[in-house]
């Protein structure tokens, strides 16, 4: 009789961030949250290293080498890895910190399928994966929301009104830096909200985006005070997800898009895209670091936002408010 395949297989959900981007690079508190789409990873053993069909090429996929060597030390069988993704890429919805955990938890079950997954020992490791591929410089935002799901708080202090869940450290080409991982607990009727996201098509340039706000803080006053009411504007977020109030959500969305394109971040494709959902959404704004990539809308009648956005040129995803974090798959 033939053996039963050895495999494994996990997923991991993408996010966008609701408050606080740019903001947090000064070291203000940025709210992220986990989405339905994400990335779904499957590993079997092999006669030879296989990715997506590929012979498997370590020095290009820096992620997965890293967790395979470094974190296992696995020294087993070649694996048939195949990677299925619902994101688009470079659009801000943090598709790599997914697929470092998603192959992380596939990499765990295969190897441990008794032992329960840790979500926070995976965060910690999809962040050292991340540091590693971007030489150093990786913000725990996309892979602690990853894996935690549901609301994330990062920021380089304490955040009141949160739930402390661990700190992390990155020693990065400008120096160490800390962050405080948290997350927010909120009431259950908050899921009867949807978030749609409307993607521009346009890649979002992170790097360029916050050296371009790095220059404008530097040379006018004005813009570090747009900074200051970002940080305000998340604060009145949190609270208002705490209270599970999402009219005052969606209007402190509205009001950080206003802060955001006063820091020149938003677009032409962008701000279409904004303005098409608003008359059907509680509110809208530009996600993540802009220039490009994706805008969000909060909204209870998600069809309505999807076809505005598809009518002005964006392409729609609709998720659920807050979804769950990484976990092992039957399939
Ligand atoms: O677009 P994203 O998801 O890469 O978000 C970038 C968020 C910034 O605050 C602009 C940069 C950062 O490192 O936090």
């Amino acid at each position: 009789m033939a053996q039963p395949e050895v495999m494994a297989s996990a997923f991991a959900p993408g996010k966008c961030i609701l408050f606080g981007e740019h903001a947090v690079v000064f070291g203000h508190p940025a709210v992220a949250v986990a989405i339905d789409q994400g990335v779904r990873v499957r590993i079997r053993e092999s006669l030879s290293w296989v990715l997506e069909g590929l012979p498997f090429e370590p020095s290009r996929h820096p992620h997965i080498s890293h967790i395979i060597d470094n974190v296992f030390e696995y020294d087993g069988h070649p694996l048939n890895i195949d990677v299925e993704s619902t994101l688009f890429s470079a659009a801000g919805m943090g598709s790599s910190a997914a697929l470092s955990n998603a192959f992380g938890a596939a990499l765990h079950s295969f190897l441990s399928p008794d032992e329960p997954l840790i979500p926070i020992k995976l965060a910690k490791m999809a962040h050292s994966a991340e540091a590693t591929a971007q030489k150093g410089r990786a913000s725990p935002t996309d892979t602690a929301t990853s894996a935690l799901g549901g609301f994330v708080v990062v920021s380089g202090g304490k955040v009141e009104g949160t739930r402390h869940v661990f700190d992390t450290s990155l020693v990065t080409p400008e120096g160490k830096r800390d962050w405080s991982v948290n997350v927010v607990d909120v009431p259950e009727g908050i899921g009867d909200a949807w978030l749609v996201m409307g993607f521009t098509g346009e890649g979002s340039p992170t790097g360029r985006m916050v050296a371009k706000v790095a220059k404008l803080v530097s040379s006018d006053s004005d813009r570090m005070g747009d900074l200051e009411s970002i940080a305000n504007i998340t604060n009145a977020g949190l609270t208002a997800l705490s209270a599970g109030n999402i009219e005052a959500l969606g209007m402190a969305m509205d009001a950080c898009h206003e802060r955001l394109r006063n820091l020149e971040v938003s677009s032409p494709k962008l701000e279409r895209l904004v303005e098409a959902s608003r008359p059907h959404s509680l509110g809208a704004k530009l996600t993540g670091a802009g220039g490009g990539g994706c805008m969000v809308a909060l909204t209870d009648n998600p069809d309505r936002v999807s076809e505005a956005i598809e009518v002005a040129g964006g392409k729609p995803l609709t998720s659920r408010l807050g979804a769950r974090g990484v976990r092992i798959t039957a399939d």
